[in-house]
């Protein structure tokens, strides 16, 4: 199938364009390298570089790629920032990606795949958080992403729009064969600061909280593989050929890590100890988030290739080694 993947040259992204290829698809990247790298893409992948919400640009590539499927990964994804700046978040993710549906619905592809987040359900009422629990963001970041699943399920009512929103719970690892990774500026993921940090490439950790109702303090998280990820995303494509299908999936492994077992597999993995200052728990982090990922392994056959944080960060840590700077494509602040 030839899919149109927004967002392409980023984390998730790139690591699913590699699925697509793998599982026989045609995907087409279009991403405004905000965040992205072009080296994250291989060359002989179409490439555009342009902004999602440009309905010209965007309508341009539609008529020209004629994709049956449009994947959404391109959103700004700092939650600190999105409290700070809200408007900057709010048209980023919500308003430019109602410009890139309309656009969509003009050149009739009506099938839809969104990156949405756990963090749409704010401080979970219960655990492991099913998909029918509450949603109530408790930061804007999380607000854009459920907004856009809201104006998903009335374009699905409406127009006839197939679309499955997968809420990701930690997307950590990179590809087995250390050919692409995460590379964030500035980088807010656990492991890769942890890698950082014990390599003495980057500061000691801060590890945010020590007295949580959990069971050594330190908060709980559902850490899932790109890879992984990235198969749900084609492994929905049947669903989607019916109109109107409007599909909600948690993704996550369902085990739930705590920081520091995620900083002891950073030492067995790299062999070096990670220096830590334990620093008072942030605002707004909730003690535990881990998934119930059951809908997507019953309703799509999803099962997890990567279930333990050792292998997890095993991939991580490949990367690392094989690219110490990352794309190196852009001084890092
Ligand atoms: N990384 C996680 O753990 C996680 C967890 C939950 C949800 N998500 C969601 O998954 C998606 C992908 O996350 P990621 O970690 O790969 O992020 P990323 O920043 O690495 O990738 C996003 C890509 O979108 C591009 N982009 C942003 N705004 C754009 C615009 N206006 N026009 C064109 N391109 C634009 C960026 O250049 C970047 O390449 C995001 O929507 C994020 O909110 C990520």
């Amino acid at each position: 199938m030839n899919v149109l993947v927004v967002g392409g040259a980023g984390y998730i992204g790139s690591h699913c364009v590699r699925q697509l290829i793998l599982a026989g698809h045609r995907p087409v990247v279009l991403d405004n390298l905000v965040f992205g790298h072009r080296g994250a893409v291989a060359p002989d992948v179409p490439f555009y570089q342009a902004e999602l919400g440009d309905e010209e640009a965007v309508g341009r590539i539609l008529a020209q790629e004629r994709p049956e499927v449009v994947m959404h990964f391109a959103a700004f994804a700092y939650v600190g920032e999105s409290v700070t700046d809200p408007l900057k978040y709010y048209f980023n993710n919500s308003v430019a990606t109602l410009h890139l549906l309309r656009t969509m619905l003009r050149h009739g592809v009506t099938r839809f795949v969104f990156s949405s987040t756990c963090a749409t359900y704010g401080v979970p009422e219960s655990l492991p958080i099913v998909e029918t629990l509450p949603q109530a963001p408790i930061n804007p970041y999380g607000q854009t992403k459920l907004d856009v699943e809201n104006a998903l399920k009335a374009l699905a009512h409406a127009n006839g729009v197939s679309f499955a929103a997968f809420r990701y719970f930690n997307a950590a690892g990179a590809a087995e064969d250390g050919s692409i990774g995460e590379d964030h500026d500035p980088e807010t993921h656990l492991i890769p600061l942890a890698i950082e940090a014990a390599i003495g490439k980057g500061p000691p950790l801060r590890l945010f909280g020590t007295d949580y109702p959990t069971p050594d303090g330190t908060c709980l998280r559902d850490y899932v593989h790109v890879d992984d990820l990235s198969r749900a995303h084609i492994a929905v494509f049947d669903a989607l050929a019916k109109p109107g299908a409007a599909l909600f999936y948690n993704l996550g492994t369902g085990t739930p890590t705590s920081v520091r077992q995620v900083l002891a597999a950073v030492e067995k993995v790299t062999g070096k100890p990670v220096l830590v200052v334990e620093s008072p728990r942030r605002p707004g982090d909730p003690p535990a988030l881990y998934a119930d990922a059951s809908k997507a392994r019953s309703e799509l056959g999803w099962r997890v290739q990567y279930p333990d944080i050792d292998s997890i960060v095993a991939s991580a840590w490949r990367w690392h080694q094989t690219h110490p700077d990352g794309y190196g494509d852009r001084p890092k602040s």
